[in-house]
């Protein structure tokens, strides 16, 4: 096992790389299981979590050829027949995302078997959803033995009207890929909207399907008989983008976010305003600067897109640890999103829980502390704060960061952070 080591104090000046965006990556990937043609896909983040969804394809039949170290990024995924319907447990129980091959696989085949996921462990973070909108497309679902088992009608899925009882960007996903290739009209309604949905959608429209309402949360799909394959290029990391520009803020630097989108990130963008730190839309990225003086402590409710990201919560409660007054922070997502309070607490912040809300004094001085990830935004946050303690921050347990960053540390020392890798001698405890 790995741990990174911090040692605070380091403005971040200079470029970040602003990677492809895993949770886009993710249902692309994915997508190609509908073509029987070879699939082209560019900036695509070479990540743990890439690397199980690349397994899972191959597995199913899929050739694969991938190249992190070239510029362009690419991916290759070419199907020409699926050769196993079923996702195993031992991949899906390491990433919640591959419930995203069950819809492609229905679509094109007609039935699929997929493992109940794990994940991250935030919340509950149930599959009803996924498995409801395909019932709806006309799917038999079963559960047997920790797998769903879902079955097409003879001739196929068939569109239909689905309001989504709560937003979800994967089941959204899901649905998309499979109202595709199902026959007639798929009205989808309460969709998620977040830039990861548009992407795929946008893929989708070039492999040939009709979609109509991208980026809107009603999705009219009209059904095709099969896909083509396309080249595409993935989406910059909104979520990279804005823990980086944290990462500025904290550090009182001034960054330039190279190949980030400010208009995918407006609404923390609007909430690191008030907090003191400015983002500009430069050509080819975006600048996060902070001018002068101490943050502002600045209240928070996390929604789904255009509002305040989930995945950027634990990172902006980071900021809030060491500014000036007390900030709210609301989690309306997910249910058990505040596994990083206790470290940060072990590093001296001020904060307080009482069920979806963190109440959050900001303390002058952050100290290094051995610290503990828990999830992969729980895990960058402790990089955050390290970056502005006094003394040494080691964090522990580092696999759930590389399942969502790209070349961490390589890009903070970019920036001028004290920041490595070592072998963790306690074995991920911390002690
Ligand atoms: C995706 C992102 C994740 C992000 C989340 C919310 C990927 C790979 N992951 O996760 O990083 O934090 O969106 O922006 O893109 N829900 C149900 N039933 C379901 C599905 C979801 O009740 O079948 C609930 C969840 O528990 C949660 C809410 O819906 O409370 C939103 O989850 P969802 O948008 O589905 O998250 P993911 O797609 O898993």
């Amino acid at each position: 096992m790995q741990r990174i080591r911090i040692t605070g104090g380091n403005k971040l000046i200079g470029n970040m790389p602003v990677s492809g965006a895993k949770n886009a990556a993710l249902p692309l990937l994915a997508a190609a299981l509908l073509t029987d043609e070879p699939q082209t896909f560019t900036n695509v983040p070479n990540l743990a979590d890439i690397r199980t969804l690349r397994a899972l394809l191959e597995g199913h039949g899929a050739q694969v050829d991938y190249d992190p170290a070239s510029e362009a990024k690419a991916m290759q995924i070419h199907t020409p027949v699926v050769t196993n319907h079923t996702a195993h447990y031992d991949l899906v129980r390491t990433m919640r995302a591959s419930i995203l091959v069950l819809g492609p696989l229905l679509a094109r085949e007609g039935h699929a078997k997929v493992s109940l996921p794990g994940g991250c462990a935030i919340g509950s973070r149930p599959v009803d959803l996924h498995l409801s909108v395909m019932e709806a497309l006309g799917a038999e679902i079963e559960l047997e033995e920790g797998y769903v088992v879902a079955k097409a009608p003879a001739g196929g899925l068939q569109g239909a009207t689905y309001i989504f009882r709560t937003v979800s960007v994967g089941a959204t996903e899901n649905a998309l890929m499979a109202a595709s290739l199902a026959r007639g009209t798929t009205v989808l309604k309460n969709a998620a909207r977040e830039p990861e949905v548009v992407d795929l959608a946008e893929c989708l429209v070039k492999m040939g399907a009709k979609i109509d309402g991208i980026g809107s949360d009603t999705m009219t799909i009209e059904g095709v008989d099969r896909l083509n394959g396309c080249e595409h290029q993935v989406v910059a990391d909104r979520i990279e983008a804005g823990t980086f520009a944290m990462a500025a803020g904290i550090t009182n630097g001034d960054v330039f976010l190279k190949n980030a989108r400010l208009e995918h990130l407006e609404a923390a963008a609007s909430a690191l305003a008030l907090a003191g730190v400015e983002l500009t839309a430069e050509e080819g990225g975006v600048r996060a600067n902070r001018p002068s003086g101490r943050l502002v402590g600045t209240d928070i409710t996390t929604e789904p897109y255009p509002g305040f990201p989930t995945d950027l919560q634990a990172q902006f409660m980071g900021l809030m640890c060491v500014a000036e007054g007390a900030s709210v922070i609301n989690e309306h997502i997910f249910e058990n999103r505040f596994m990083h309070v206790p470290e940060l607490l072990r590093m001296g912040a001020d904060i307080r829980v009482e069920g979806r809300s963190a109440f959050v004094k900001g303390v002058e001085q952050l100290k290094g502390a051995p610290v503990m990830a828990t999830d992969l935004r729980a895990s960058v946050t402790m990089v955050l704060a390290g970056l502005v303690a006094e003394g040494d921050t080691t964090v522990h347990r580092i696999y759930h960061l590389d399942r969502g960053y790209e070349q961490l540390e390589d890009k903070f020392k970019g920036v001028g952070a004290l920041i490595s890798r070592e072998d963790d001698p306690t074995n991920g405890n911390g002690n």
